[in-house]
């Protein structure tokens, strides 16, 4: 609330959206926080008013999965121009991955990160600490500096961040356990896909598909499996990043069945795009994991549909042209932009009868904040939360274009992708970010995310390394 409790912003006649329900009424909101959801016609007229008449009034979406690349590699991206991405998307929050140079698995590099994002975001944002062989003892330190949750790199992608061993990461999450804090993994066994590409390479084989070729969906069965076993053996919170295949999806929902606190995102590019595309396409679609045959994609829509996928990321991962374009599929980096494309293209599928506009907001907000700690701070519109809001208009589109991309990468697979929805306006905590599709925010906006996990549930606690370390008590 301003501090004297005035209003200082209508948002008046849109259809406001949760998980349960599309009302049409006004928001009111106060300094950075909504102070009021009324019915039509409620609240006073004041000078700054927003017209949203006909359109959708959303909780701002909430990624946990993006790449700002900064520091190390601001020639991808930058905090900036990521965040700027991410407000025109209408994405409020952002989780930043840890894959970048140096990686953000010591407090010195948290420390420089936090500096990058708190003079350029945007957004608000949460940053995760690297879960690695090598710093299992600073765990705690990256906790009380701040880091909003983990990252393990099970499997190697962008950044050749080696897999920690199993012991390793054990023992990583039984100290994350003793705090609540969750743990993502990138969920692919590294030892099968450097043997097959090995394998490939010395073949010859360089075409596009090699690369799906290489990550069978065995690898992440086998990661998913073992990752859900030390998640439920510790007690530790466990986020599986970006499901490209069906064959997990049964190990997650048996998880989930037994109550072990796992949450699972997938990605517009699983939902939408194949092989087929990538035949097309060919190294611009290069992603870990990989795009997969037909078929896996409706799965995922199902998985979405019966709760065992709870949410939608992007893993937004911006690379040069240059970088995406080599003949050889094995010198293309893996990954694209994505964070400024998500809305509108689920938008559209909401428009397509795939979803409701009500599950949107459950897939895109609500989940994360909940996932995150974040709710009832984010995820929601109702008084009390941040104003975290985003005006969609759902009867027009566009054709997604590289050229009008914030990001600095200007290579995406959604180019020429033709939308029925669009992102006119976000408020990041009360403060108009984008008018009417233009960014209008100040760098430096964005703060970090304030959380609170529910309490820590750690299992066999009498068997952790820290146990078993202390001298026997006779
Ligand atoms: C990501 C990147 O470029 O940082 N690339 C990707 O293919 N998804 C890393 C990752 O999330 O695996
Ligand atoms: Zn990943």
């Amino acid at each position: 609330m301003a501090r004297d409790g005035t209003i200082d912003l209508i948002i008046r006649g849109g259809k406001i959206v949760s998980p349960s329900s599309t009302i049409e009424g006004d928001v009111a909101i106060s300094g950075e926080t909504i102070a009021a959801v009324t019915a039509p016609g409620m609240l006073a007229t004041i000078a700054n008013e927003i017209d949203a008449m006909g359109r959708h009034i959303l909780p701002g979406a909430i990624d946990s999965h993006v790449h700002f690349r900064e520091p190390g590699y601001e020639y991808k991206e930058n905090w900036e121009t990521g965040t700027a991405a991410a407000a025109c998307g209408g994405t409020t929050t952002v989780f930043e991955m840890p894959n970048t140079n140096p990686p953000t698995g010591t407090l010195e590099a948290l420390r420089l990160k936090q500096e990058r994002a708190a003079a350029q975001a945007h957004v608000d944002y949460g940053i995760y600490g690297l879960l690695d062989e090598d710093n299992i003892d600073i765990l705690e330190d990256l906790i009380a500096a701040g880091v909003s949750g983990f990252k393990c790199f099970m499997g190697n992608t962008f950044g050749n961040l080696p897999a920690p061993s199993d012991g390793a990461m054990l023992e990583g999450f039984e100290i994350l356990a003793r705090h609540g804090y969750r743990c993502t993994v990138h969920a692919e066994n590294p030892s099968i896909m450097a043997r097959r590409q090995e394998r490939m390479e010395r073949a010859g084989r360089t075409d596009p598909l090699a690369h799906l070729a290489a990550r069978p969906e065995v690898c992440a069965v086998e990661a998913v499996g073992r990752a859900v076993a030390f998640a439920e053996w510790t007690g530790a919170r466990l986020h599986i990043a970006h499901k490209s295949s069906k064959d997990a999806l049964y190990i997650l929902k048996d998880a989930k069945a037994r109550g072990v606190d796992v949450t699972v995102e997938t990605c517009p590019h699983y939902l939408l795009m194949t092989t087929e595309d990538m035949k097309i396409k060919g190294g611009l679609l290069r992603v870990n994991p990989p795009i997969r045959e037909p078929g896996h994609g409706e799965a995922l829509w199902a998985a979405l549909h019966d709760g065992t996928i709870d949410m939608i990321a992007t893993d937004h991962a911006p690379h040069q042209r240059d970088e995406k374009s080599a003949e050889n599929i094995w010198q293309c980096d893996c990954g694209f932009p994505g964070v400024e494309t998500q809305m509108p293209v689920m938008l559209t599928q909401v428009n397509e009868g795939r979803l409701t506009i009500n599950q949107y907001v459950q897939w895109s907000a609500h989940a994360p904040a909940h996932a995150w700690g974040c709710y009832p701070n984010k995820g929601v519109i109702q008084a009390g939360s941040d104003a975290d809001i985003v005006i969609a208009d759902l009867s027009r589109g566009r054709v997604i274009d590289n050229a009008h991309l914030h990001s600095k990468s200007k290579i995406t697979a959604w180019h020429g992708f033709k939308t029925t929805a669009s992102v006119d306006w976000t408020v990041v905590r009360g403060r108009v970010v984008v008018r009417e599709g233009e960014l209008v925010g100040e760098q430096g906006w964005g703060k970090p995310v304030k959380q609170q996990m529910p309490p820590p549930k750690p299992n066999n606690v009498d068997k952790t390394m820290q146990a078993i370390i202390e001298p026997p008590r006779f």
